[in-house]
């Protein structure tokens, strides 16, 4: 049987339980997934690509079936090449949709055959979200429970609340 991949894009900055609540869902329905990260010049990341690479590879705990990877360009360019034609997406509250939609709608222009999957967080993380939680860990804030918690040390970390490992 035709092993299905599936590719999950985002930025990661950084990667929350809410996004590996999406991975284990996806992993529930396609046979291998790639997280992509977008490495774009134009954002200010907190985390270095080789960062969020290794704190994404670290929460996932060995799982085979996923692929860690960065890409610059077009997603539906970076699918093709991958030879993948799903794009997976994680919706949490209302506000995503908007956002979403577009960009599904987008992605379906430049290229018809990539299809757009949205699949819902695990609701302890509907309201979560890399931003929130950055900004929440900046202040000295209780994030554990939010991160994996390899992400929580290195939040600490970035924000001097914790010595280097
Ligand atoms: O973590 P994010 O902000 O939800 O990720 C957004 C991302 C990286 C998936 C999106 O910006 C993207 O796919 N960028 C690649 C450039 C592209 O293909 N743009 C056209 C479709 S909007």
């Amino acid at each position: 049987m035709c092993k299905k991949t599936a590719i999950y894009p985002g930025f990661f900055d950084p990667v929350t339980n809410g996004h590996l609540s999406i991975v284990s869902r996806a992993l529930k329905i396609f046979d291998r997934l790639i997280i992509a990260i977008l490495k774009n010049p134009q954002k200010n990341p907190l985390f270095t690509v080789d960062e969020r690479i290794y704190m994404i590879t670290q929460s996932l705990k060995g799982e085979k079936n996923v692929e860690v990877d960065t890409f610059d360009g077009l997603l539906v360019d970076y699918a093709v090449k991958k030879d993948s034609n799903v794009v997976i997406r994680g919706l949490r509250a209302l506000s995503d949709f908007e956002y979403e939609f577009q960009m599904a709608l987008m992605n379906r222009k430049l290229n018809r055959d990539i299809q757009s999957i949205f699949l819902m967080t695990d609701y302890k993380w509907f309201y979560t979200s890399s931003t929130i939680i950055k900004e929440a860990a900046c202040f000295g804030g209780d994030i554990s429970g939010l991160v994996p918690k390899v992400v929580n040390q290195k939040l600490k970390e970035k924000f001097g609340y914790a010595k280097k490992t």
